[in-house]
């Protein structure tokens, strides 16, 4: 039985990737900040499927002694997928260096530093990374410059530690399109909505379960590293 990290696990895409590897009999140790309630909603529910075969572990990852807390607490893994992220705009007049830390904490120090405290036993596995990235890493969506940094970092980290931490583990990425509409505080409205959706060839948006699956592939595609596949409805033909 192997067993899967899935940060942010407990809602949206994350949750969907938890479900997809537990289904695939993965072990699964979902990762949460604030989630609490959700994340043991689905642990319950899929430890009734599988006895104890989800665990659950907190820790704000924009702390660097937390995520060494979280990489420390666990002692064998096979597959870590870094999908917790930070998302919202950051219009170069208005932003900050809070904005700055925040986002470029969560979103390139975590992966990075997981990525580092676990490899020993990734290695040992001969494991894998997936990180999730997005197609903005590429092409820049307007007035999330920081995001778009950071993503962008995420991508040459999946190719520079798919070089590095080679042959024992792989490395690999998803990039997602549009999947779900954020719900924070940046909602999109109709107009916004649509001028995405009319630039995505297949004409919709994406479901969790579609990055769930190209997770669930890289997972198990022992000759690939280092690539990032973009599962974006052809969007980025469109860009
Ligand atoms: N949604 C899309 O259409 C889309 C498009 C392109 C790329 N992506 C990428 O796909 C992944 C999942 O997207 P999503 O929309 O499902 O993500 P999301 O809802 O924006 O965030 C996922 C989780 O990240 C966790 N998180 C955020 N900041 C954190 C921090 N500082 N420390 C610890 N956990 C933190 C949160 O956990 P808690 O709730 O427990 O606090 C949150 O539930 C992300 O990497 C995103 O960039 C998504």
């Amino acid at each position: 039985m192997k067993t899967a990290l899935i940060t942010g696990g407990a809602l949206r895409i994350g949750a969907q990737i938890t479900k997809t590897l537990h289904a695939h009999d993965y072990n699964i140790i979902i990762h949460y900040r604030n989630s609490d309630k959700e994340a043991r909603a689905l642990a319950d529910t899929l430890n009734q499927v599988r006895a104890d075969s989800v665990s659950l572990l907190q820790a704000e990852l924009s702390d660097i002694q937390a995520v060494k807390i979280l990489a420390n607490s666990i002692d064998n893994l096979d597959v870590l997928v870094n999908n917790a992220s930070v998302f919202y705009p950051t219009p170069m007049q208005n932003a900050s260096e809070e904005d700055w830390q925040k986002i470029m904490d969560t979103n390139v120090m975590a992966p990075f530093f997981l990525s580092q405290s676990l490899s020993a036993t990734l290695s040992k596995n001969q494991g894998c990374i997936i990180n999730i990235v997005d197609i903005h890493a590429q092409r820049p969506l307007k007035n999330h410059a920081i995001y778009n940094i950071s993503k962008a970092g995420m991508m040459m980290m999946t190719q520079t530690l798919a070089k590095e931490l080679a042959p024992d583990i792989r490395v690999c990425g998803v990039a997602p399109g549009s999947i779900l509409w954020p719900e924070n505080k940046v909602k999109l409205n109709d107009e916004q909505k649509n001028k995405i959706l009319n630039k995505i060839p297949l004409n919709k948006q994406g479901s969790p379960k579609d990055i769930a699956n190209a997770v669930l592939f890289l997972a198990n595609s022992s000759y690939i590293t280092g690539q990032i596949i973009s599962v974006d409805g052809g969007r980025t033909l469109n860009q």
